[in-house]
């Protein structure tokens, strides 16, 4: 499974020192707390971490859909270079605003975590479809319902016609899954962000999904952001890859670097917690110990007390992310200082 390295690609959307919290009554969730990465053109970039690190909260800020109150984006920068060379700030954007509405599904479409909560039950697949194509495009409804029709069948979805007249209940998991990505993929987004896009599904379904969003990400020419606690799957589908620890990226490298040469002791301690294809794994050792808390106030590396390689410095500064050498490798960690 050699890959070879590529060369950093060309920025689509950087992600500059994020922060979004929640502001619960009791406390304030740093859900999201200073993270840093960037999703290169035609690339994928893999987001991996453990439950509770904030990925869902990164992918829900960039498409601006984090409720507010009690969520809010605090600090930081999502810049987004369209096709015309302007920079948009999403994090400065009105949520409800009309910019974000015709961003959002046009030049970035995102694949939830549940997708029952993306499909609407009430509604037939052909028409949740459509009426997505309607809003971004100046298309009649039988030219949007054409649309849909067209891409159930890019997604390999058998007699497309007859299912468009089908509500999601009426649908298996796998195909529910097809229909979520057809729906992301209607209007050739730039950027698909897709959160766990198989994890509700077998071994099979999940490879032919996974397959399909490489072809289409060909045929269409657009990134992926592939948010996922899976390294099986970041491992076959991601150019580069982004390691998060408590709101926070603690790795960024392409790939082939990450499993072959990770820096982070959390990074090292994932590969060697989890079996992953082409990798020679000995034994599997569990990452001891707890993720802290959000909601604590850490004043040196969040990871420092479940770290083998603990020095005083670690308890005492957070380190920041530092540029590794000349291929984008970063890491967070007082040990490469
Ligand atoms: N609406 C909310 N209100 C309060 N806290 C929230 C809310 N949404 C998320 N959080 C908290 O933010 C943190 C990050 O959650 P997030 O859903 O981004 O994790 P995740 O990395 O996607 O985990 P998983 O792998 O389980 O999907 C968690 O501590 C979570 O409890
Ligand atoms: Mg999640």
């Amino acid at each position: 499974m050699e890959q070879t390295i590529k060369a950093a690609p060309e920025p689509l959307l950087e992600i500059k020192n994020l922060k979004t919290y929640f502001f619960l009554e009791r406390a304030t969730v740093k859900a999201v707390n200073g993270v840093n990465l960037t999703l290169g053109r035609q690339s994928t970039l893999g987001v991996v971490g453990e439950s509770g690190c904030g990925k869902s909260v990164t992918a829900h800020s960039i498409m601006r859909l984090i409720k507010e109150p009690p969520g809010k984006i605090v600090e930081g920068e999502m810049l987004l270079h369209q096709d015309d060379g302007k920079i948009v700030d999403l994090a400065k954007l009105n949520p409800r605003g009309q910019q974000i509405r015709s961003i959002r599904g046009g030049q970035i479409a995102m694949i939830f975590q549940e997708p029952m909560t993306s499909l609407n039950p009430l509604h037939t697949v052909g028409d949740q479809i459509a009426e997505v194509v309607m809003l971004h495009q100046d298309v009649t409804k039988k030219g949007a319902l054409e649309r849909a029709e067209e891409m159930l069948d890019r997604v390999h979805i058998s007699a497309p016609g007859q299912r468009l007249h089908e509500y999601p209940h009426q649908l298996s998991g796998g195909m529910r899954q097809r229909v979520m990505i057809a729906l992301a993929l209607s209007c050739n987004p730039k950027i698909l962000v897709a959160d766990e896009p198989t994890t509700a599904l077998d071994v099979t379904v999940q490879a032919q999904i996974l397959e399909l969003m490489r072809e289409l990400q060909q045929e269409f020419d657009s990134s992926i952001m592939l948010i996922t606690h899976n390294l099986g799957v970041v491992s076959q589908m991601a150019d580069q890859i982004a390691v998060m620890y408590l709101g926070k990226v603690v790795e960024f490298a392409d790939a082939r670097t990450l499993f072959h040469n990770p820096k982070h002791p959390y990074t090292e301690g994932l590969l060697k917690s989890v079996p992953v294809l082409g990798r020679k794994t000995k034994t599997l050792i569990p990452i001891r110990g707890m993720v802290p808390n959000a909601t604590d106030d850490i004043q040196g590396c969040a990871f420092a007390d479940r770290c083998p390689h603990r020095m005083q410095i670690c308890n005492e500064q957070m380190p920041e992310l530092k540029l590794m050498d000349g291929n984008g490798h970063l890491v967070a960690c007082w040990l490469h200082e």
